[in-house]
């Protein structure tokens, strides 16, 4: 522990406290898809158990088309948005805090729908700016 001497000493961001300096980077893990918000929420739960002090969640999109992959979890309705509750509530109940990342991919969507300010294709996507969606 001496190589991190603050890493268990509270941090105070103004807005919150943190207990510690243990923070978990976002990470989309596949549940998000699974539609069984439950596990989801467990998952984050069981590391505000371990004592993360501060989670993000994986990049949940915030219209189809700003999906990393297509299908990807996103916020485009109020069930959406309710299911992301279930998560922050479990890790609440469980002393932890959470944060969401909100990610629109732009042109680095695998998503044939994808937009973009500019037509360059991403050099890991195998899709452009969708020409439909460029045409609204
Ligand atoms: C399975 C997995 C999913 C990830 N999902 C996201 C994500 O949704 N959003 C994001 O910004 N970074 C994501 N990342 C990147 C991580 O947050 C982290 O920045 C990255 O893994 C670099 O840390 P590392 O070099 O220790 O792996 C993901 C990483 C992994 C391994």
């Amino acid at each position: 522990m001496t190589d991190y001497p603050h890493l268990l000493s509270p941090l105070d961001l103004g807005h919150v406290k943190l207990p510690n300096r243990v923070l978990m980077g976002s990470m989309h893990t596949g549940l998000e898809e699974r539609g069984d918000w439950s596990r989801t929420a467990e998952y984050f739960a069981e590391r505000a158990k371990g004592g993360v002090a501060l989670m993000v969640t994986g990049g949940m999109a915030p219209n189809p088309e700003g999906a990393v992959l297509a299908g990807s979890a996103g916020l485009f309705t109020d069930e959406d948005i309710a299911n992301n509750r279930i998560v922050t509530d479990r890790v609440r109940d469980n002393g932890g805090r959470i944060a969401m990342q909100i990610l629109h991919a732009g042109r680095y969507a695998v998503n044939p729908e994808c937009v973009a300010p500019s037509p360059i294709k991403a050099p890991i996507s195998p899709f452009a700016r969708s020409r439909r969606r460029a045409r609204l």
